[in-house]
């Protein structure tokens, strides 16, 4: 089966390898010609050192590769998908099964990824979204992963999992493509956070509360959305969470470390040199808790140390004397099966 990859950052590549074991025909499509070209000539992606690309891979910049594609996966950093997904339309048949592997929220739209590439390749194809604790790093040296393939569509989603799913790439699959994009999204404000935490010196208490109460907030704000609260508990949500707050992997928690040392966000933003995506994300919980009228102590506290420049210290303090409360307060509880 044809598959076309847009995007060959680090995760982008490492689908690309994992679409190629499964004996499917694939292109990785860069939109740096020169990118391309390097990685043609030395069958590596930089950002997965010492990792070579398998032979059949096909690596281009010419946008038309999409063109009788069974499944195109939209992998760009989340602030190029829509002009990534927007190039690509004119190219897409209606039978593409489109797959959204980026995670992030628009600024300003407040959008999820799938819903941008809905838009700019004007509702043509399905799209599925796969998500879940998956670092590069790891699946592009075949360790034992596994992901959750999301769409209202369950025809959709089942081919998604058949596509990808192998003896070390294990998919899921589930309806709530809104809960499974919001985790992967929101999850990076705590990431962040969890950084700021180890860059202070606090350790396996402070970063386990941290963890926990964080995801009664995500959720809290899922569920408003239309997720569901089962998904913010599973490989998608918790699953992430668990990978991106405790791993050297994560330039999100890489990001909140220097800041727990003390310095800016955008001096922590620089030093870490690449997108740290939390940062929006923080914006766009902030923006949505508020619209909503949820209480998200630790997103917003989050928010105010990175956009505010409030002192964490401070915030910390704040946040361990708010009022007593029951835990299940507020509303979550584990769903009752
Ligand atoms: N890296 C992971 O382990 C991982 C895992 C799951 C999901 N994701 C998500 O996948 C997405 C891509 O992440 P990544 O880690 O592969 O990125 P990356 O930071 O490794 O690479 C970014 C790449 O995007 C490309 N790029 C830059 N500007 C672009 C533009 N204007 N248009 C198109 N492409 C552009 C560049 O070629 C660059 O190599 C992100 O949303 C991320 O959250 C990443």
């Amino acid at each position: 089966m044809k598959a076309v990859v847009l995007g060959s950052g680090g995760w982008g590549t490492a689908l690309s390898m994992v679409l190629c074991d499964n004996g499917h025909e694939v292109t990785l499509w860069s939109h740096n010609p020169e990118k391309a070209q390097e990685m043609e000539k030395t069958r590596e992606n930089p950002l997965l050192k010492g990792v070579r690309l398998p032979d059949s891979l096909k690596i281009t910049s010419d946008i038309s590769c999409v063109k009788d594609a069974a499944v195109v996966v939209s992998a760009s950093p989340s602030y190029a998908v829509r002009g990534t997904a927007r190039k690509a339309e004119p190219y897409l048949n209606v039978s593409t099964i489109l797959v959204s592997v980026s995670k992030g929220i628009e600024r300003d739209t407040n959008l999820r990824m799938s819903q941008i590439v809905q838009e700019e390749t004007k509702n043509k194809c399905k799209v599925v979204a796969l998500s879940g604790p998956s670092h590069a790093e790891e699946v592009s040296i075949r360790m034992p992963t596994g992901c959750v393939a999301a769409c209202p569509d369950q025809v959709a989603a089942c081919f998604v999992q058949d596509t990808f799913m192998n003896d070390y790439f294990r998919v899921y699959t589930s309806p709530d493509i809104v809960g499974v994009e919001l985790s992967g999204a929101l999850k990076n404000v705590v990431a962040l956070s969890c950084g700021i935490c180890d860059g202070m010196g606090f350790q396996d208490n402070t970063k386990a509360l941290l963890m926990t109460r964080s995801m009664v907030e995500l959720s809290r704000l899922g569920e408003k959305l239309g997720g569901d609260r089962a998904t913010f508990g599973g490989l998608a949500g918790m699953g992430d969470l668990i990978v991106t707050c405790t791993s050297m992997h994560s330039r999100n928690r890489r990001a909140g470390i220097l800041i727990g040392q003390g310095k800016s966000a955008q001096e922590a933003m620089d030093e870490v040199g690449a997108v740290v995506e939390g940062y929006y994300a923080a914006e766009s919980v902030e923006q949505l808790a508020r619209k909503e009228g949820l209480e998200m102590p630790i997103c917003h506290c989050a928010y105010e140390v990175l956009y505010h420049g409030k002192q964490v210290r401070d915030v910390v303090t704040e946040l361990m004397t708010r009022a007593k409360k029951n835990e299940n307060e507020g509303g979550w509880s584990y769903p009752v099966r």
